[in-house]
């Protein structure tokens, strides 16, 4: 006979479902999460991971910790936008008499941007606000950094000076500082535009004469979305899909989720369709920003050169921010790809490289200085997850021991000389040192 005690107990287990349900995941479902096939575009999502715990390792203490940002959750640039509402007339115009199938919400359709002057903007309402997510994250890292900070000093927020970076930039301090923000958070603009800056810039590719990112010529997935557009016509007629029209359909799903936290395109477009959405952009990515060319290395080089350089002084929190391509330069320079190659006959399902799992809207990187019974070691954490270096994890909590680190990092190839710089262009970031306090008026 059970005692009553026992009862009690069987009777939890029941109502939690865990005769039923085992304590360790069965199956298998983050594969399937959709914003892991937006390219970047959608929502921020976490990396996927590699199971290490975030938690500092044990006898280790966070001595500095450096974050480079991408702003949060947008509207589609001008440029994109105006694909968009091109693709929402065509839907609209079609000569269609019985809305059915996949595209039969287009009969309720309304374009999400009906305010233009939204474009290149921010998200600032509903679930996937850009704004809320920046701030929200700014609280979680003041948990984590709260013994980093001396409330008695001003802090920098270091930011590329486009109007979505800035505000990122600003919501993020919000968060972190809470009620100080006013007088503890410095927001230091960086100048996006200016090339006189030369590498004193947190978006170097773009003052780098001699970084083309069109030199790479190719088509991927063509066949794929030619079937897919057969599909959709198939089952509902009279919009004349092309194949052009499902990679703006798959856009057009990731921009309307950061909008209005739902697209009904995205139920429209086939998983299939997804797949090649999602690995065309990684090609491009690859061979525009990443290992793929062998600019991107130089570019990123001066912030990895940065990096190093902050790492051996004293110096505690570090926050930047600025767009997907240039922490894409950054990543590229830290050797945190394994990539060599991406062809474009066949998905490479086996790659590392993958936009969204790299710069989904909101993606971070910070690299963490542990010291660890008197011995410094590095951790790099990307998108939330512990991402260790490749080839570099012996270190506690798999971290890379600061010396090793430093020598993966330096970069081989001078900034100033592969871009071909004017001499009296600044050959290195200086903002991190020379920076002065400046306050907003709210
Ligand atoms: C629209 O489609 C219907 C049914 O196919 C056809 O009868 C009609 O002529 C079309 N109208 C136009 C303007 O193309
Ligand atoms: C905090 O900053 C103040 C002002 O710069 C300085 O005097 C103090 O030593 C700092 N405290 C710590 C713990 O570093
Ligand atoms: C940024 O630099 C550009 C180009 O030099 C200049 O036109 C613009 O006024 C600068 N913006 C600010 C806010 O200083
Ligand atoms: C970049 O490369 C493309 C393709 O080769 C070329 O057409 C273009 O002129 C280049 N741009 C610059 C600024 O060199
Ligand atoms: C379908 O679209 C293609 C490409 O835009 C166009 O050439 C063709 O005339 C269209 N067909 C119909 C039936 O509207
Ligand atoms: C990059 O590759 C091109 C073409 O192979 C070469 O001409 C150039 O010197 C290389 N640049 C750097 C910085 O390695
Ligand atoms: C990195 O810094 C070193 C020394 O400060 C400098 O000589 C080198 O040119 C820098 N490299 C880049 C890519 O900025
Ligand atoms: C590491 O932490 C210990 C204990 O807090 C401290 O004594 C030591 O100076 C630190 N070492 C380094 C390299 O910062």
């Amino acid at each position: 006979m059970f005692s009553f005690a026992t009862t009690l107990t069987l009777g939890a287990i029941v109502a939690n479902g865990l005769i039923l349900h085992p304590g360790y995941d069965q199956v298998a479902s983050d594969q399937y999460n959709l914003l892991k096939f937006m390219t970047g575009a959608g929502p921020f999502v976490e990396h996927s991971g590699f199971g290490v715990p975030l938690e500092t390792p044990p006898h280790c203490e966070i001595e500095q910790a450096q974050l480079f940002m991408r702003h949060g959750e947008r509207y589609p640039t001008e440029s994109t936008g105006e694909k968009f509402n091109n693709l929402y007339k065509k839907l609209k115009n079609a000569n269609v008499t019985n809305y059915k199938g996949p595209l039969a919400f287009v009969e309720d359709l309304e374009y999400f941007v009906p305010d233009t002057n939204n474009y290149e903007l921010e998200t600032t309402k509903g679930m996937y606000s850009g704004l809320l997510h920046a701030f929200k994250f700014g609280t979680y890292l003041r948990e984590r950094y709260d013994s980093l900070v001396n409330t008695s000093e001003v802090l920098p927020i270091f930011a590329a000076s486009q109007d979505r970076v800035v505000e990122t930039a600003r919501f993020f301090g919000r968060g972190f500082f809470g009620l100080d923000y006013d007088d503890s958070c410095s927001i230091q603009v960086i100048n996006e535009t200016d090339t006189s800056r030369g590498a004193n810039t947190l978006t170097t590719k773009s003052n780098c004469p001699t970084f083309n990112d069109s030199l790479y010529d190719y088509s991927f997935g063509d066949e794929i979305f030619q079937r897919e557009a057969d599909r959709l016509n198939e089952l509902s007629p009279g919009f004349n899909i092309t194949a052009d029209d499902i990679s703006t359909m798959g856009a057009y799903c990731a921009y309307e989720t950061n909008v209005k936290g739902q697209s009904n395109f995205c139920d429209a477009v086939s998983r299939e369709a997804f797949i090649a959405f999602q690995y065309d952009n990684d090609v491009t990515k690859f061979y525009q920003f990443g290992p793929g060319y062998n600019m991107s290395a130089v570019a990123g080089g001066v912030y990895a050169n940065a990096t190093a350089k902050l790492l051996q002084e004293d110096g505690k929190l570090w926050f930047s921010f600025s767009h997907d391509n240039d922490l894409l330069n950054y990543i590229t320079a830290l050797g945190l790809i394994t990539d060599t190659e991406l062809g474009t006959e066949d998905v490479d399902f086996h790659r590392s490289f993958k936009t969204s799992e790299l710069v989904p809207q909101g993606a971070r990187l910070i690299v963490e200085k542990l010291n660890c019974s008197d011995t410094s070691f590095v951790r790099t954490i990307l998108n939330d997850k512990v991402y260790p270096v490749p080839g570099c994890s012996s270190g506690p909590g798999y971290s890379c021991p600061l010396e090793d680190f430093l020598d993966i990092i330096t970069p081989e190839i001078d900034y100033a000389s592969a871009c071909e710089l004017p001499d009296d262009a600044p050959k290195e970031i200086k903002f991190y040192w020379d920076w002065k306090p400046t306050f907003e008026a709210n």
